[in-house]
C-alpha cells in the first residue's frame, strides 16, 4: 500500500452538526489529515464557516489540519486561521494579485504555506513560487462545491506541476472529486495527498464509522504497489 500517498477527508461532507465526532470517527478510520474547507459566498458563490469554528475543532484533529481558504481577500484573515491552529493554509493563486506575499505571510504565521489553482489557471503560474510554497493544491473542480466530477484535462497539469517541482520538498495536493474512479490516475500522475469528501463519508456516520474505513480502503487499493 502507497502509505507516502495521504488521504485528507474534506469536513465539507460531514455532519455539520457533528464535528468533533466525525473528526474523531475518520481519523480513527485511517485518515492522513482533516481538510477544512472555507468559503466566503464571494470568490466562491458558498459559504461555509470560519476561524471560530477552526478554532472549536482543533482539539478533535490528532493528525494535521489542511485548511483551504477559498476567500478573497486572503491577507487580513491569515492570523485569525493560523491563530486557530492551522498546520497549513492554502490560500487561492486567483484570490490575490501578491500570491508571493501570502505565501510569506502564511509561513510567517507559523503555518505551511500551501497555493491552489484553480483548473483554468496554468502550472506555469507557480513557477517563481517553487521556494516558497510547502503544497499545490490542483482543483480538479471548480472551487465551490463539494460532489462535483473530476475534470479530466487536470491529469496534464498535475504530471506537469509534478515535473516543475523536481527534487523539492513540496506536497502536491489533488482536491475535487476523487474517488475510486479517479484517485489511481492522479497518483499515476505524482499526486501524494489526496482530499475527498463525498467518497469518504458517503454511506458512514460518527455512529457507523467503520463505513469510513471502508471508503478509506477501497480509495487506497485502487494505487495499491
Ligand atoms: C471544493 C472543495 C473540496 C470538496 C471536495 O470546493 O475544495 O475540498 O469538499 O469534495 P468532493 O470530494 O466531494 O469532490
Ligand atoms: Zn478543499
Amino acid at each position: 500500500m502507497r502509505k507516502d500517498v495521504k488521504i485528507a477527508p474534506s469536513i465539507l461532507a460531514a455532519d455539520f452538526a457533528d464535528f468533533g465526532r466525525e473528526i474523531q470517527a475518520v481519523e480513527g478510520q485511517g485518515a492522513d489529515w482533516i481538510h477544512v474547507d472555507i468559503m466566503d459566498g464571494h470568490f466562491v458563490p458558498n459559504l461555509t464557516f470560519g476561524p471560530a469554528l477552526c478554532k472549536a475543532i482543533r482539539p478533535h484533529v490528532k493528525t494535521v489540519m489542511d485548511v483551504h481558504l477559498m476567500i478573497s481577500p486572503v491577507e487580513p484573515h491569515i492570523a485569525a486561521y493560523a491563530e486557530a491552529g492551522a498546520d497549513i493554509i492554502t490560500a487561492h493563486y486567483e484570490a490575490t494579485h501578491h500570491s508571493h506575499r501570502t505565501m510569506q505571510a502564511i509561513r510567517a504565521a507559523g503555518c505551511k504555506a500551501g497555493i491552489a489553482l484553480n483548473p483554468s489557471t496554468p502550472a506555469e503560474s507557480v513557477e517563481y513560487l517553487l521556494d516558497s510554497v510547502d503544497l499545490i493544491c490542483v482543483m480538479t473542480v471548480n472551487p465551490g462545491f463539494g460532489g462535483q466530477s473530476f475534470i479530466n484535462s487536470q491529469l496534464q497539469k498535475i504530471k506537469k506541476l509534478k515535473s516543475m517541482i523536481g527534487s523539492r520538498q513540496i506536497l502536491l495536493e489533488i482536491d475535487g472529486g476523487i474517488d475510486t474512479e479517479t484517485a489511481a490516475s492522479v497518483v499515476e500522475a505524482g499526486a501524494n495527498v489526496l482530499v475527498a469528501g463525498s467518497a469518504v463519508f458517503k454511506g458512514g456516520s460518527a455512529d457507523k464509522p467503520l463505513v469510513y474505513g471502508e471508503n478509506i480502503s477501497a480509495i487506497r487499493n485502487t494505487f495499491k504497489n
